[in-house]
């Protein structure tokens, strides 16, 4: 029981229409035929449960309808040419393990987030609704173009939109390493060739030809591999928890009154200043377990114990306050690796997480839903 099962397969597969045909479908669907769970096997995995935590967790930014852009730049999870051509295993690992650097969180209980595997499958075969009846016929042969012809024509094409490298532009981020290592060669011929239309991808079949398609698949596959200079960088490791977005307010303005380690910044001084929206990295010093569990908002996990591999990725000209609940071992130790590796803006929590909790400030943690 697909949405458009019942259409002729020469209605364009793109066409908005039938996405809204599809959609009222499915509606319909849901609504008067409860009794329809054991139809098929992807269905027989509670879809009401995908569908419940779908429009609770994930339609404020992809939509109620999977059309995309609801908020920032969440892409349309519903197209039909992202479905037809998408895997189930680049969609479990999207949700499980989300994408670096992008507001896109990683979703899975083991990684501190809400669902357990059962519920990411269950959303999968929710949106799984709106894939369309008529296969695509996707070619994922190795590509046979050049990676230089590639980058010129990305230059020209695609950069204003996906950003150089492919991430941090203003569209969905191609170059992002963890989709790249996700999709065969042929979901990326196909969103290149096809578009996505109404979506804001345009479709470069008839423009670049299948050559200049090749040599982008090219180019992009090579974005697979670590940047030249990742390549030096001495902190392979990889660190237990994503940084997340640092610093809080990038615009802010800079604290006043933080204590330069080893001196150490009192509660009255901070709180107001996290208030004021002012720009600071709050470091939570502990193990990632208990930062996942409870944690100040907005702050990241640094364990103070292995901080070597976010040196690279955290801003030198912000403030950086390392709290722990101890009220402050784990936090110094933390500062003091910081002011080892050349970070100068650092400081620590006087009190501790403890009497923050005490006065009933607000903190956040990602605990399991029941
Ligand atoms: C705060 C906004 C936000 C929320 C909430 C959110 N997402 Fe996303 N999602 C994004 C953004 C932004 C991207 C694109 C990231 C990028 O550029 O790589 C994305 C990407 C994805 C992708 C990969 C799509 C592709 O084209 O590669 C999937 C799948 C996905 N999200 C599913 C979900 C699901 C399921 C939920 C709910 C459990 C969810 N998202 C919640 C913002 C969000
Ligand atoms: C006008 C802006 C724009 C231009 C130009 C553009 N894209 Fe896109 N692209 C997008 C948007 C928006 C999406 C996500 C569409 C959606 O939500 O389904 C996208 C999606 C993609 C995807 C699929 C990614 C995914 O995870 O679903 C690939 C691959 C891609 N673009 C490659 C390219 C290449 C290569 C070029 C240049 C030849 C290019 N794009 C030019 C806006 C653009």
């Amino acid at each position: 029981m697909r949405p458009g099962a019942a259409q002729s397969a020469d209605v364009p597969a793109t066409s908005p229409k039938k996405l809204l045909f599809a959609t009222a479908w499915l509606l319909v669907g849901t609504v008067i035929i409860p009794g329809c769970k054991k139809t098929t096997e992807s269905e027989s995995r509670q879809p009401p449960i995908g569908q419940e935590r779908y429009e609770r967790m994930c339609s404020v930014c992809h939509g109620m309808e999977g059309e995309g852009y609801a908020a920032d730049k969440a892409p349309a999870l519903g197209h039909p040419e992202f479905q037809a051509s998408v895997s189930d295993e680049l969609l479990r690992h999207a949700i499980s393990e989300g994408r670096t650097d992008t507001t896109m969180s990683a979703w899975s209980i083991k990684r501190g987030g809400p669902l357990p595997p059962a519920e990411v499958d269950a959303i999968i075969a929710y949106l799984r609704k709106w894939k369309p009846s008529e296969a695509r016929r996707l070619n994922n042969n190795k590509s046979t173009g050049s990676i230089d012809r590639g980058q010129a024509l990305y230059t020209n094409n695609c950069v204003d939109c996906h950003g150089k490298r492919g991430v941090g532009g203003a569209n969905v981020g191609i170059g992002n390493p963890e989709l790249l290592k996700r999709v065969d060669n042929g979901f990326l011929r196909h969103a290149i060739a096809q578009g996505r239309s109404g979506a804001g991808m345009p479709g470069f079949w008839n423009t670049l030809g299948p050559a200049g398609i090749e040599d982008l698949v090219a180019l992009l596959r090579d974005w697979e591999n670590p940047r030249p200079k990742e390549k030096k960088h001495k902190h392979a490791k990889v660190p237990p928890l994503p940084l997340g977005e640092v610093p809080m307010n990038p615009d802010g303005p800079d604290p006043k009154g933080f204590l330069v380690h080893p001196g150490r910044t009192s509660i009255d001084v901070i709180k107001p200043e996290i208030e004021r929206g002012a720009k600071m990295v709050l470091l939570d010093a502990r193990a990632p377990s208990a930062f996942t569990r409870e944690h100040i908002p907005g702050a990241v996990s640094v364990p103070f114990y292995d901080p070597e591999p976010y040196f690279d990725e955290l801003p030198r000209d912000a403030w950086l306050i390392a709290y722990c609940s101890c009220p402050t071992a784990e936090s110094t130790k933390l500062a003091a690796a910081l002011k080892k590796n050349g970070f100068e803006k650092v400081t620590i929590l006087k009190e501790g997480l403890k009497e923050w909790r005490k006065r009933k400030y607000p903190t956040e943690g990602g605990k399991a839903e029941k």
